[in-house]
């Protein structure tokens, strides 16, 4: 067995070591020689696992010229060692070996858009200088490993339009530089561990389009810096629990197509209040709509079409001056009553609405003329399946953008 930087005899020798401890700790001739030729041979055994190779990337890789001059490889300056492999965008076909993990100074993986099947191999965990790994849009299968949790450095984890199933391992709740982790477009099962409350320092969490199940964890409400809850398209079930209330930080927060329940909070609009979409469409959520939202200023886009809420709409969208996209259809909104529609008056003030959804509610009463100063930007406009009577003011014809 050759030598290698971490070993014992190493670390004992240079704190043994008071006078010269830099110099002494400098890698040797030797055993830089042994650390490159690892890697070396890594990106070889990575080569021959790729089958397809419609740009001549990895087959352009041979003894002719430094390994840290192959294309999509970049060494550190001073050791001669990968810490960078940039596969990406090259439609490559082929798996990834076991060998990936001797790359032990790598910092970098993107592998994003190739064709990449088979298993992401649990060696993984041995890139404990690992920080980002991405891998999104591949045809990866099986089990995201445990053994990532292993990679304590990681920043970024982009493993989304995958085929990765199974369920999310507990364990990638310890990665406390975890920023971003991106799980969508895959076929993941079970529940999401809560131990995903500790990842103190995550800011993106998206688990999109798979087939998760149980309920949203409590401790997710402990992501102080939260910016981005994406769940939609799942199967989970139950209450969302008051804690998620409290992300104050959360700007897009969305979980269309689920079996969520229960009644918003009615101080929401004043809890979330760095909200800028929030779509709950598709779900079972009943009572009425918080009138906080009023002060959720910074609401772009409001969709919670599909559920069964209830009730006048009492948001005064005046104070929400960026909206461009709300839908409210296929709810039991309104009550058959004639001030049902007052609320265009204030959605007016939106200069910026774009889509406008009410169809299927129980809106009563005549179309207020107001509808004709809804903002010119206005494209769709939907107000069927309702109680609607009277006529379409002529001052409709001011939204000339209409489709
Ligand atoms: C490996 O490292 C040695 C010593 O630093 C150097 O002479 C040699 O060129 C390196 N080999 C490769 C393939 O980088
Ligand atoms: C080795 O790779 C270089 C480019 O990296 C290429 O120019 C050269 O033709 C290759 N040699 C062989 C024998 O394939
Ligand atoms: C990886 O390579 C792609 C294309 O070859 C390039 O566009 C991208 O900027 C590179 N990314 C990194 C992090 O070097
Ligand atoms: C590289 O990794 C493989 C599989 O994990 C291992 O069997 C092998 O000994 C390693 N090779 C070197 C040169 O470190
Ligand atoms: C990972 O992907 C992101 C977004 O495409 C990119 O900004 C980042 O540089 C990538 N990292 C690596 C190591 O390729
Ligand atoms: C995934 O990659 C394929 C082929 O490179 C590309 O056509 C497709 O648009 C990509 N999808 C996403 C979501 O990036
Ligand atoms: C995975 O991690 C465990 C420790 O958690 C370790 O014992 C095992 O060797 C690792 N597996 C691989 C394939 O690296
Ligand atoms: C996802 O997993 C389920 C259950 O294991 C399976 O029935 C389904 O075909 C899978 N879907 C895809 C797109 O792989
Ligand atoms: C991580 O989360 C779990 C479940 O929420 C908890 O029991 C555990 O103590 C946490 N671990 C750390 C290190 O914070
Ligand atoms: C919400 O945050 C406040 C203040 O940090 C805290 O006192 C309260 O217990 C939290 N509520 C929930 C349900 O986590
Ligand atoms: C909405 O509630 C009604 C009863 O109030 C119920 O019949 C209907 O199934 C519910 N629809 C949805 C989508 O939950
Ligand atoms: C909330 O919005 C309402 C309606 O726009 C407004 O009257 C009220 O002053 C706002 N409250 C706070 C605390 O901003």
């Amino acid at each position: 067995m050759l030598p290698s930087f971490t070993s014992k005899n190493s670390i004992l020798h240079c704190s043994l070591l008071f006078i010269s401890i830099i110099l002494s700790c400098m890698p040797s001739p030797v055993l830089a020689e042994t650390g490159n030729e690892t890697d070396r041979l890594a990106l070889l055994a990575i080569k021959a696992k790729i089958t397809q190779d419609p740009f001549g990337l990895a087959s352009s890789w041979n003894d002719s010229v430094n390994f840290c001059d192959w294309k999509g490889v970049i060494c550190g300056e001073l050791h001669q060692r990968v810490i960078t492999l940039n596969l990406s965008h090259h439609d490559l076909v082929g798996s990834l070996p076991p060998q990936i993990g001797n790359l032990t100074f790598l910092r970098g993986i993107s592998l994003e858009q190739n064709y990449f099947h088979g298993q992401i191999p649990q060696e993984l965990g041995r890139l404990f200088r690992l920080k980002y790994f991405n891998l999104s849009n591949n045809s990866f299968s099986g089990e995201i490993p445990s053994n990532l949790s292993r990679c304590s450095s990681l920043v970024w984890l982009r493993l989304g339009f995958n085929n990765l199933f199974g369920r999310i391992p507990s364990q990638l709740g310890s990665l406390q530089k975890l920023e971003r982790v991106h799980l969508h477009y895959n076929n993941l099962t079970g529940p999401i561990p809560e131990s995903l409350g500790n990842l103190s320092s995550v800011r993106s969490l998206s688990m999109s389009i798979n087939s998760l199940e149980g309920s949203i964890p409590e401790s997710l409400g402990r992501l102080k810096i939260l910016n981005f809850l994406g769940l939609g398209v799942n199967r989970l079930s139950g209450t969302i629990p008051n804690s998620i209330y409290n992300l104050s930080s959360v700007t897009i927060f969305t979980l269309p197509f689920n079996q969520l329940r229960g009644v918003l909070p009615s101080n929401l609009g004043f809890t979330l209040l760095s909200l800028q979409v929030l779509n709950i469409g598709h779900n079972l959520f009943t009572g009425p709509l918080p009138e906080s939202l009023s002060n959720a200023s910074n609401l772009v886009e409001f969709d919670i079409n599909g559920s069964n809420f209830t009730g006048e709409v009492n948001i005064d969208f005046g104070g929400l001056p960026g909206l461009w996209s709300l839908g409210l259809a296929s709810n039991q909104l309104g009550k058959g009553e004639a001030d049902d529609m007052n609320f265009l008056n204030s959605l007016t003030k939106c200069r910026n609405l774009l889509i406008l959804d009410l169809s299927d509610n129980r809106f009563g009463g005549v179309l207020p003329e107001s509808i004709g100063s809804l903002s010119t930007q206005l494209v769709q406009l939907k107000l069927d399946g309702n109680r609607l009577s009277g006529s379409i003011p002529t001052e409709i014809e001011n939204l000339v953008n209409l489709t």
